[in-house]
């Protein structure tokens, strides 16, 4: 079969929004399928429901088109589509460190009943290894096509902010398959991308989704790693900055992924990393992950530490303190609040008492729906009236800019704690700024 197939893209959420939009771009005839009829609205009018660079052109674009159109229907999905891609999300169980998986059998079994003719179902969400290998025998039992319909897994490593790049020019590509046609439709479905010359690794389906946790459970022990080492750098007075920036420049070791401050948070690698370890539990080989857990623990101290850095700053007593809060999302250039250290952290100082005001340049609104005991600004410098520490927590470029004579005009104490790593510390020193950062004396 060289004929494009048509795909559906079931889940518009971030994953299959994006997913939906670049594949229709790329040529391919799309339908977008969600069971929020609000979100398959928005989305069919043109607007995109969350915040990421290039995407809404894109979508224009993709609709004018016409190769790409959303439904909330499954029956259509599973009269239109060839491939059909998983892209529902798969968050923390409340009160577990557990996948929810409750929206991927719901996607699966809605699907299932319509699939009357070969296609191929490919997993994209990032799942407990076994997952696919269960799903299979579900999606055969339910589907009048029987074992004419396979799975595939084809996990997803796109990251926000970089979403559209990420997916049109991945790295590599991982094929989880049980056959050759699998693998064949699966190299149809991905025909421009693989044009140029994007690495695929073809594997069975067990490899394919251990791939994707255990490499967010890579990235996220590299960044606990270099916070460990921050908290080591405190306790005798050395640098974290310098440190990392001597380990970066060994190329086995490199500086993606290294840079120390309050450390990880968003949708992905905390709740990927609980999951693993939880499953690694289930399946007998615990002890083999058990790190996890530390770096977990890791970067949760560095939310209390920075906490502290700020109590420190201001003589011991958060109590009563105007202290303002740079940045919200859970990284720059994201709207994205999920399990965001920066909020966190302004929480916990509200708390104790602090007088806390947040400004955040994409995610306000977000924050503001989730946290409306927290007080907010319209700037940066708005926030910082008459405070008495300004705390930055997310690197956003437009806090990296701001001059630090003009902020001293506004501000009651020049005293700043620095939670990235964002701003540079001789500049402010300079400017008579009491400037202090993790890991630094
Ligand atoms: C991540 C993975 O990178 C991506 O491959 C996967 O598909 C989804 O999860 P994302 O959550 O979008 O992507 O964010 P990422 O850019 O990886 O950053 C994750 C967190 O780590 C952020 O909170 C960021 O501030 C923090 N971080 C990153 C550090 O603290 N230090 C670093 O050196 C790098």
């Amino acid at each position: 079969a060289t004929e494009s197939p048509r795909l559906t893209v079931i889940g518009t959420g971030y994953l299959g929004a994006t997913h939906a939009i670049c594949m229709a771009v790329l040529g391919y005839e799309v339908l977008g399928v969600d069971v929020d009829e609000g979100k398959i609205a928005k989305l069919a009018s043109g607007e995109v429901p969350f915040f990421e660079p290039g995407l809404p052109e894109l979508l224009a674009k993709a609709l004018e088109s016409g190769r790409l159109r959303f439904t909330t229907s499954f029956e259509e999905a599973g009269g239109f589509g060839d491939v059909h891609f998983l892209c529902v999300g798969t968050p923390q169980q409340p009160g577990s460190d557990a996948a929810d998986l409750t929206y991927v059998d719901a996607a699966v079994r809605a699907l299932a009943p319509y699939l009357d003719r070969r296609a191929l179902v490919v997993g994209k969400s990032t799942v407990p290894v076994g997952t696919a290998k269960r799903l299979t025998e579900v999606i055969q039992d339910l589907a009048p096509a029987g074992t004419d319909v396979e799975l595939a897994w084809n996990p997803e490593f796109l990251r926000e902010g970089f979403a559209v790049d990420d997916t049109m020019r991945p790295d590599r590509m991982v094929f989880g398959v049980a056959s050759q046609w699998a693998e064949d439709r699966l190299r149809a479905a991905f025909k421009p991308v693989l044009d140029l010359g994007t690495p695929v690794v073809r594997t069975d389906l067990a490899t394919a989704e251990l791939v994707k946790v255990a490499a967010n459970s890579f990235l996220a022990t590299k960044i606990s790693y270099i916070n460990a080492m921050a908290e080591v750098c405190e306790a005798v007075g050395a640098d974290i900055k310098d440190l990392a920036d001597s380990l970066a420049l060994d190329d086995r070791i490199g500086g993606k992924f290294l840079k120390p401050g309050l450390g990880f948070g968003g949708g992905c690698l905390p709740k990927d990393i609980r999951a693993f370890a939880h499953r690694a539990e289930e399946i007998g080989v615990g002890q083999a992950v058990s790190f996890l857990r530390e770096v977990d623990d890791i970067n949760r101290r560095r939310r209390a530490r920075t906490v502290d850095l700020v109590r420190e700053l201001l003589g011991g007593q958060i109590s009563g303190k105007r202290i303002a809060a740079w940045g919200a999302a859970f990284k720059p250039n994201s709207d994205d609040i999920r399990d965001a250290p920066a909020l966190d952290v302004a929480r916990t100082m509200h708390g104790l008492g602090g007088h806390v005001r947040v400004f955040d340049p994409a995610a306000l609104d977000n924050a503001r729906r989730a946290f409306p005991e927290l007080r907010y600004g319209d700037s940066a410098l708005d926030v910082a009236e008459n405070a008495d520490v300004v705390v930055l927590l997310t690197e956003w470029s437009d806090f990296r800019e701001i001059d630090p004579a003009a902020l001293a005009e506004v501000v009651r104490e020049k005293r700043i704690v620095d939670g990235r790593h964002a701003l540079d510390a001789e500049r402010w020193r300079a400017a008579g700024w009491e400037y202090r950062a993790l890991g630094r004396s």
